[in-house]
């Protein structure tokens, strides 16, 4: 019996497919990961570990269990100066189900939700799955700042949201509090939630992040985070949304319905870490800015490539322009003549075809000797 499935126009990732090809290769340097290669810290570990042997393995919570909610709440409060309270917060698997749980709550077929590109493509294929229209912001100036007015145009009789993901997977770009100001202002007086996706605000560099919830009236807000890149807990999954109590509540529904719950010794494990994580979270980020210092350093002497230095992420999208490639020559090319694995960037929206994203997720001698086969390759193309 033929098979159609809603999810046939999800393509696999193509981070995923080069990540697959790369296996072939002993010498590969695998530089499209999203996930740190650092150890979770042992105290985290240890907490589950405790956990469990306390018996905490049944189901817990379907919001989370009251005391992550609220070590969630003043961990925010510390490192945003926003207050929640409890009934504001659901703990869920990871920053990715509790947007996909916040858009089935919103979004009915035909509702619009923008996005500023270039985007991490989930929020498309999430929008997409519901019925929902993704809508594209098109202007951007060089700095990837989206134009206010063009912004607003694109507000529609169906627009329920906007993302905004800050600071940016693939880019590495922290918008400034123009833009910030900018998309609350237009979700205040559209009526719009604006989704802030901000799984990546401690992983900053040489400045200070400022939350979109410094803005943003609480009304029109989610905001959503994990501890997977803070506090390199990807494998664990353990993510929430913060928002107004109902909003939240229809989020808990869902959840319910969906995943009864996030596991117990998981939810432990975040419990330590959002109590004593201010203490981890530098240890986590000099790693990741030395290595982007490195990175930087070493990219910056290839001819041919353009990039912004990153603002924060462990990601730099790179120009490929000047290559005379597209981002799936380039990427495939690289692949198979230096065994280097990138991102192309038509990954990250139309219109990124001449960019590449490299992820910092490999220790510093990796990363020289990746940049140095990325300069053979470019060199042998002339
Ligand atoms: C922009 C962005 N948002 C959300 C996520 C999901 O993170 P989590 O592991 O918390 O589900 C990712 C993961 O790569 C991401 O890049």
């Amino acid at each position: 019996m033929e098979f159609k499935s809603k999810t046939d126009f999800i393509a696999i990732t193509p981070s995923r497919q080069v990540c697959m090809l790369a296996k072939q290769y002993d010498d590969a340097i695998n530089l499209t990961i999203g996930d740190p290669d650092i150890a979770t810290p042992k105290p985290i570990c240890d907490a589950a570990y405790k956990a469990v042997l306390e018996g905490k393995t049944h189901y817990a919570p379907n919001a989370g269990i009251p005391e992550l909610r609220q070590a969630i709440c003043d961990f925010t409060e510390r490192k945003k100066g926003v207050k929640y309270d409890v009934d504001q917060c659901v703990v869920t698997v990871g920053a990715v189900s509790a947007i996909y749980l916040s858009l089935m709550a919103l979004v009915n077929p035909g509702d619009e939700v923008i996005i500023i590109p270039p985007y991490w493509s989930q929020y498309r294929n999430m929008t997409l799955l519901l019925g929902g229209k993704p809508v594209m912001v098109e202007k951007l100036d060089e700095n990837l700042n989206p134009d206010k007015d063009a912004l607003e145009s694109l507000v529609t009789n169906h627009t329920k949201a906007i993302i905004m993901n800050n600071p940016n997977n693939p880019s590495g770009h922290i918008y400034p509090e123009c833009v910030l100001r900018a998309v609350a202002d237009i979700a205040v007086r559209h009526g719009l939630y604006v989704f802030a996706d901000e799984v990546y605000d401690s992983l900053v560099y040489e400045r200070q992040f400022v939350s979109m919830a410094t803005f943003c009236p609480q009304e029109n807000m989610l905001l959503f985070n994990s501890c997977s890149k803070s506090f390199a807990m990807t494998g664990w999954r353990v993510g929430f949304l913060l928002g107004p109590a109902n909003f939240v509540k229809s989020v808990v529904k869902l959840q319910q319905n969906l995943v009864s719950s996030v596991p117990s010794m998981t939810q432990y494990a975040a419990l330590e870490a959002f109590t004593h994580g201010d203490e981890y979270i530098p240890e986590i980020v000099d790693v990741f800015s030395k290595r982007r210092r490195v990175l930087i350093d070493n990219l910056c002497k290839v001819e041919k490539l353009k990039f912004a230095t990153p603002d924060g992420t462990f990601y730099t999208f790179i120009d490929i322009s000047a290559t005379g490639l597209n981002s799936q020559e380039f990427v495939f090319g690289l692949l198979e003549k230096e065994h280097v694995a990138l991102v192309p960037g038509y990954a990250y929206g139309d219109g990124y075809d001449n960019f590449v994203r490299l992820a910092y997720t490999q220790n510093e001698d990796l990363l020289i000797e990746g940049v140095g086969r990325i300069k053979r390759f470019i060199d042998t193309l002339i």
